[in-house]
């Protein structure tokens, strides 16, 4: 399935209605039932598979997760939010924690594994210590917007990259309830768009990066609406560095268009 998307994403001939008829609709905005565990230990969750290192500490105030397979999805999860909350009436406040995923779940008990202080942020006041006594909870989630009010979307250049040509780079902030499903970069003021590949999660590369400044452009998508978000301005310098944020001066807010009856007309009470 990747692969289709990746080449629209170098022929600017290809419209973009093709995708619907290509991605199969999740519906993840539908409420799920399941457990949560959570971590003791913070570290996982940062060092965690979609591979944001220290970053994710800044995500949602540090309510991390990480998730099963199929809302892992093998890496293009990573970045989702979701909204969960306990079912225990008693100890658990109902408008729950919103989570960001950073991980793949190691167990399949729990659909999630979440931070600590995502896992008592779901408790009423008062009542966190007697929620983290049970360790394991049922719980309901939805997918729901990511919010960065004071952050645009941003790429890390990736240690490995190699100026001029090897590029990696992993997207930190990414807003809205959409997946990234493709990324091209050219020189900035260039149309000649090179495609870039998905490593893995968050992280695309391309061994044939023009010559700086950069700038970047991605299809998001997700249901049966897919668009082009452009960074159509320096986002890397002409002297990119390794390691180094950057900021694309752009912020994805869109939220999927999908047909999830009778899901929709479920309200979160
Ligand atoms: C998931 O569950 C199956 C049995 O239902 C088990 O065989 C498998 O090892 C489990 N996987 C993980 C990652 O725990
Ligand atoms: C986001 O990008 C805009 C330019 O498009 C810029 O004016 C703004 O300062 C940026 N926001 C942050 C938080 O960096």
């Amino acid at each position: 399935m990747m692969a289709v998307p990746v080449r629209l994403a170098s022929s600017l001939a290809l419209p973009l209605v093709l995708l619907p008829l290509l991605l199969a609709s999740a519906c993840d905005r539908c409420v799920h039932h399941s457990k949560a565990a959570y971590y003791t230990s913070k570290l996982t969750l940062n060092g965690g598979s979609c591979g944001y290192g220290a970053a994710a500490a800044s995500f949602s105030s540090g309510f991390l997760a990480a998730a099963s397979p199929a809302l892992f999805r093998d890496g293009v999860g990573c970045g989702a939010c979701l909204q969960v909350r306990c079912k225990d009436k008693k100890l658990c406040a109902a408008s729950g924690a919103r989570v960001v995923v950073t991980d793949r779940a190691r167990t399949n008990r729990t659909d999630l594994v979440l931070s600590s202080p995502a896992f008592a942020a779901m408790a009423r006041p008062g009542m966190a210590a007697r929620l983290n006594k049970l360790r394991t909870v049922d719980v309901e989630y939805k997918r729901v917007p990511c919010e960065y009010k004071d952050k645009n979307l941003s790429v890390r250049v990736e240690e490995k990259s190699r100026a001029p040509n090897e590029l990696s780079i992993r997207f930190l902030y990414q807003g809205g309830q959409t997946d990234i499903v493709a990324v091209d970069v050219a020189q900035v003021g260039s149309s000649n768009w090179k495609f870039m590949t998905r490593e893995y999660g968050p992280a695309w590369s391309t061994t044939q990066a023009p010559p700086g400044p950069l700038q970047f452009r991605v299809v998001v998508t997700g249901g049966y609406d897919g668009k082009w978000v452009w960074a159509d301005r320096e986002v890397l310098p002409r002297r990119w560095r390794a390691g180094e944020v950057y900021d694309t001066g752009v912020q994805i807010n869109d939220i999927a268009q999908e047909g999830c009856f009778p899901c929709d007309t479920q309200d979160w009470k």
